[in-house]
């Protein structure tokens, strides 16, 4: 038999693969329909201090080969997802709470409001491109160094940071060095790759109203970059900081490639919102079946072991 359940933070996933924060995840019925797929955890819509309406539309749009989005961190505030733990809890799976903000005393308010919740881990989010005048968190270390130690003194659950793409090592050993040295248990790796532009060519115009058409890329354009995070970070952080590879997973193929590369746990992002719930089952039983015809029976058995050429 073939195994790919996961462990993060001592809790259990019968399956690595779940949604990524973002899509079809706002509202409790959204909620219940991943809880009662076959995903193997349920993750929430980033929330925010108040209920946010966000951007104005058109502002999502599923192009050739993925997706852009300027949402503007549409949510029902974070009051809303805490009271709705109990009810997502009943499902039996591990619940994920998104937090978003823009100033550390944001995350201190929302992570307190949420320790004394069912919830059983916390995704901090420092990589939303789409507020209007705010750059992305996880661009500015400083910040972002601040925001993780306000975080550990006062999460009572295990938590990690969702990040942004990189692009250069530099970076990357920059933002590494800071996480090995925080009380983060896991990071969330890709964001969108923001402020990307896609155009219409016969309309000769953007295809999205927010910030002139500049909105977060999604899908298979950003795979290749993912796994290169998922992979650098894997080289990069101590061991005991877990990787959650997302980014332009499609197919039983696409998981087993960020498994090798590092990763813990997968999520879905714009291709479960272009497939909806049923993606879950279909990329688990895909993974099932190329591990099965590897000869493994468990993540462990290649989860890293990416080879190069000597
Ligand atoms: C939004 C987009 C993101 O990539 C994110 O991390 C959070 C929020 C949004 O536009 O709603």
């Amino acid at each position: 038999m073939v195994d790919i359940s996961a462990n993060l933070s001592g809790i259990h996933f019968d399956s690595c693969i779940m949604n990524a924060s973002g899509p079809l995840d706002t509202t409790l019925d959204e909620l219940v329909d991943i809880a009662i797929s076959a995903a193997g955890g349920v993750v929430m819509k980033s929330c925010t201090i108040e209920a946010r309406e966000g951007n104005p539309s058109p502002r999502y749009m599923d192009i050739e080969w993925g997706s852009i989005n300027s949402m503007g961190l549409p949510n029902l505030g974070y009051k809303y997802y805490n009271e709705i733990v109990p009810k997502l809890k009943s499902y039996g799976k591990p619940l994920i709470a998104s937090i978003a903000g823009v100033a550390s005393e944001e995350y201190k308010k929302i992570v307190e409001a949420f320790n004394s919740s069912n919830v059983d881990i916390l995704e901090i989010n420092l990589s939303c491109p789409n507020v209007v005048g705010k750059p992305q968190i996880g661009y500015d270390f400083e910040m972002s160094e601040e925001i993780m130690n306000v975080v550990g003194d006062v999460s009572e659950k295990p938590w990690g940071v969702k990040l942004p793409p990189y692009f250069d090592f530099i970076h990357f050993e920059e933002m590494a060095t800071i996480l090995n040295n925080t009380k983060i248990s896991f990071i969330v790796s890709i964001n969108s790759i923001g402020n990307a532009l896609f155009i219409d060519w016969n309309s000769e115009k953007v295809v999205i109203k927010p910030k002139g058409g500049f909105g977060g890329l999604g899908g298979k354009y950003i795979k290749p970059t993912a796994l290169a995070n998922v992979r650098k970070f894997h080289e990069l952080l101590n061991k005991k900081i877990k990787i959650v590879g997302v980014g332009g997973i499609y197919t039983g193929i696409d998981a087993f490639e960020f498994i090798l590369s590092g990763a813990t746990l997968l999520q879905l992002g714009t291709s479960f919102s272009q497939e909806g719930p049923p993606i879950f089952e279909r990329i688990s039983k895909e993974l099932c079946q190329i591990m099965g015809k590897k000869g493994y029976t468990t993540l462990d058995d290649f989860r890293g072991k990416l080879k190069v050429i000597e």
